[in-house]
């Protein structure tokens, strides 16, 4: 507590001074993967979230809410993974196609036990897929699935002919589906079949050999990874079948721990704040860590790293369902998500893709429903705002900031930065003050820039608990930020405390 405290006054005037290396040759793209969602049968985040069904009386087109659709639609998603999670290894994808009033009910075990009915499955999914022009990623069942269930997906997903491909169309869609990712099991050293890392390699193996390609669809098959610190399965998932898939996944939730209390998400302390603040940037050490691992055995790069679950996990809301998972959603989260994709930005060598969970109504939402309302959490503004860096060159921001402790014993950084490219030759430089009661100033300088414009836009609040509520204006939103100088090659602004800002240069 001592050196939390000292931390947290040390250095009363905080200035950052970041080096952005714009001429730097070489340097990896962003994929616009690495701003991926996640979205799994769980609590309200498929049925009410985003889908109603044709006849609701919440406005719908084809059963999909409509304020739902739009508002992803502006985020840009990329990719979509689905249909869990946990979900996913108890999901049988055939109860999902057909008729919807034939469709089999089904016990969410995982997930508060409640009753599906099955009504969004395969054909749902894709089609919101190609509605939001995200990617579908599906995660296959392994844990209580046979190799020819999965076989069978993937064909009735993406044959031309054959029997998978007529069924496919007696159910109404005769052209098949593009589907590039493919998950091969979740969690499968948990709930996704409680094995260990030498038996899944093998598992693996046998379920990815007979998903099959078809009619020109190249899938991308990603095995199931690690969880946090668990270096042991990569070495050991690499050692086993490196040269049998194309990415190996992990996953990093930002969650106090798995025992008892997590914290809720609305009340919190200072000493909490950055106790999770401090957790959710570890993920930098742990990415590393993987990473040398996988180097050790692909050298080239070929496997790709997939963070395909992370984001911050509380306790739920009062008054819901424990098992559903929902909480709300403060400035804390949107820092989270502020932190943590600058961090992953820089990973882009390995890291491909990483998967926020979850999209909606689940964990650290982009958005929230009640009944027939919806509104946008401070993450969603994140990753409205971040969409900049998709597809964009890598740029090197390089700084020297003051640290803090805390409470927990971890280190952090007091600020943050990550800076990209995009095709048409534009600059950002997303930013991050963390320090809930210090404004920093920065110092942009580049290699040769001269910046003519800078626009950009500010995410802040007066206090950082500020949340988004039903029926009120959003207390949590953007506006226009304004206070950047230019000076020649150098660009000065101030980051009020607890405020992230995305700026253009131009
Ligand atoms: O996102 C919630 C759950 O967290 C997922 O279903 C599971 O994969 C992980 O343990």
């Amino acid at each position: 507590m001592l050196v939390f405290a000292l931390a947290l006054t040390l250095g009363a005037t905080a200035q950052v001074k970041v080096k952005v290396s714009e001429t730097a040759q070489g340097q990896p793209g962003i994929p616009a993967e690495i701003y991926g969602q996640f979205s799994e049968h769980l609590g309200r985040c498929i049925y009410e979230g985003i889908w109603v069904g044709p006849d609701s009386d919440i406005p719908n087109v084809e059963g999909y809410r409509i304020d739902v659709l739009e508002a992803l639609k502006a985020l840009k998603v990329p990719v979509l993974r689905w249909p869990g999670g946990c979900f996913a290894d108890e999901y049988h994808w055939m109860d999902g196609i057909g008729p919807r009033e034939n469709r089999p009910k089904l016990v969410n075990n995982n997930w508060g036990s409640t009753l599906e009915d099955n009504s969004f499955g395969t054909h749902e999914f894709l089609n919101l897929c190609e509605m939001l022009g995200t990617q579908p990623y599906i995660s296959g069942n392994v844990g209580s699935g046979t190799v020819e269930e999965l076989a069978k997906w993937v064909e009735y997903m993406t044959a031309e002919n054959g029997t998978m491909a007529e069924l496919r169309a007696k159910n109404g869609r005769k052209e098949p589906w593009k589907v590039k990712y493919l998950g091969v099991g979740n969690e499968s050293w948990g709930c996704g079949g409680d094995m260990t890392p030498d038996y899944y390699s093998d598992v693996y193996k046998r379920y990815a050999l007979y998903s099959r390609n078809y009619s020109g669809n190249q899938l991308f098959k990603v095995a199931c990874g690690a969880s946090d610190y668990d270096y042991n399965w990569t070495r050991v998932m690499m050692k086993n079948a490196a040269s049998k898939m194309d990415g190996l996944s992990l996953h990093y939730y930002t969650c106090k721990g798995w025992v008892g209390s997590k914290g809720a998400a609305l009340h919190f302390t200072n000493e909490d704040y950055y106790n999770t603040l401090a957790k959710c940037v570890e993920v930098d050490e742990v990415l590393r860590n993987h990473e040398a691992i996988m180097d050790a055995y692909d050298p080239q790069r070929r496997v790709a790293l997939l963070l395909d679950e992370w984001g911050t996990w509380f306790d739920s809301e009062p008054g819901f369902n424990p098992g559903h998972l929902y909480q709300q959603n403060t400035l804390r989260d949107a820092m989270v998500a502020a932190l943590s994709l600058n961090i992953f930005n820089k990973h882009t060598a390995r890291l491909k893709m990483a998967n926020i969970a979850q999209v909606v109504n689940v964990l650290q939402a982009m958005i929230l429903t009640k009944g027939p309302q919806m509104l946008l959490t401070p993450t969603y503004h994140v990753f409205r705002m971040y969409s900049v860096h998709q597809n964009a060159t890598y740029v090197p921001a390089e700084y020297d900031c003051e640290r803090l402790v805390s409470e927990e014993g971890r280190i952090m950084d007091k600020f943050s930065a990550s800076a990209s490219r995009d095709a048409s030759g534009v600059l950002h430089v997303s930013l991050a003050n963390p320090v809930l009661d210090k404004p920093v100033t920065v110092e942009l300088s580049f290699d040769s820039l001269k910046p003519k414009t800078v626009t950009g836009e500010i995410l802040t609040a007066p206090d950082v608990h500020a949340y988004n509520d039903f029926g009120k204006e959003p207390a949590v939103k953007p506006a226009a930020f304004t206070g950047t100088k230019i000076s020649g090659n150098k660009v000065k602004l101030t980051l009020p405390a607890a405020s992230i800002v995305v700026l253009e240069v131009k």
